[in-house]
């Protein structure tokens, strides 16, 4: 992995194009944020595992990626620029996943991760933490789908339908799952980001299910955390609005007077490096 300069970012990434406007793109073509457009993706990802039973999560993960992107590509860590091979760019995302439960996991919790995709985020907690069950909640038909291919046979890792926009989370407190005898750790990754607003989320639902939650813990692209002083933060201020996600989720959070956020960590890693994953943990107040 090499430092790359934010001048040279244009030579590795199609966006500072964009969206300083040098660029015509039609929008459409770089992937949505609706569930239709994830239902898709996962679609074709369940046809690659079909077609590649021998593949397990880690397999579909890298495969979708060298299908898509060639090395070395763009990402980011605390503000910096890299240039990495692909699957270093994979190992960074995991080791950041895994970090983000430091402390937090001791065994015999339950997280549930909400928009969990298909599944591949629980794949890699469960091997890191081996005490602990993990639930995860998905809308996507595909996602749910592929989720249950790869891990049925995984008596600690669980996928049912779900969809933030629910007036109740009943997974939060489902006797099936497990869930409600266990400690309860609430986990998203880039999936509040593709909600337009997290604030209803937060402040109407989320908040009415705090008496069965110890912790939250968030992997996020946390607009309010973009510096809107420097060039990299104002570029990241602009790839939020451009692609229509929400700008409202750490706010949202310190809004609500029945959660009290602990802890952030602005970009742990990003994958797209004008669009890095920050961490957010917050506790009941
Ligand atoms: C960027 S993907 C992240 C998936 C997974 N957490 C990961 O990190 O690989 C965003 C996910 O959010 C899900 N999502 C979109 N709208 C949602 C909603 N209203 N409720 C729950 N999940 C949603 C999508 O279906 C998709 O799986």
């Amino acid at each position: 992995m090499r430092e790359l300069p934010l001048d040279d970012l244009p030579k590795h990434s199609p966006w500072s194009a964009r969206l300083l406007g040098l660029d015509d793109w039609d929008g459409e073509s770089y992937g949505g944020t609706g569930v239709s457009w994830y239902d898709g993706a996962y679609g074709g990802l369940l046809e690659l595992a079909s077609e590649n039973p021998e593949f397990d999560f880690r397999d579909v993960k890298r495969s979708a990626h060298h299908h898509t992107q060639e090395s070395p590509v763009a990402i980011s860590e605390r503000e910096s620029l890299y240039l990495a091979d692909i699957d270093e760019k994979l190992d960074r995302q995991e080791a950041a996943l895994v970090a983000a439960f430091d402390g937090v996991l001791s065994g015999e919790e339950t997280v549930v991760a909400l928009g969990c995709g298909w599944g591949h985020e629980l794949g890699v907690l469960a091997d890191a933490y081996p005490d602990c069950e993990f639930v995860g909640g998905e809308p996507s038909e595909n996602g749910v789908a592929l989720a249950r291919e790869l891990f049925g046979d995984r008596d600690r890792i669980r996928v049912e339908p779900f969809d933030f926009r629910e007036d109740s989370w009943e997974i939060l407190d489902c006797d099936d799952f497990g869930v409600a005898d266990s400690e309860v750790v609430v986990f998203t990754q880039g999936s509040l980001t593709a909600l337009p607003s997290a604030r209803e989320v937060v402040t109407e639902t989320l908040v009415d299910h705090l008496d069965r939650v110890r912790e939250g813990v968030h992997l996020e692209h946390v607009f309010e955390l973009n510096p809107e002083d420097t060039l990299l933060g104002q570029l990241r201020r602009s790839y939020i609005r451009e692609r229509g996600y929400n700008d409202d989720l750490l706010a949202s959070l310190r809004d609500a007077d029945a959660i009290d956020v602990t802890e952030t960590t602005y970009d742990v890693v990003g994958g797209n490096p004008l669009h890095p994953l920050s961490e957010v943990h917050w506790r009941p107040a």
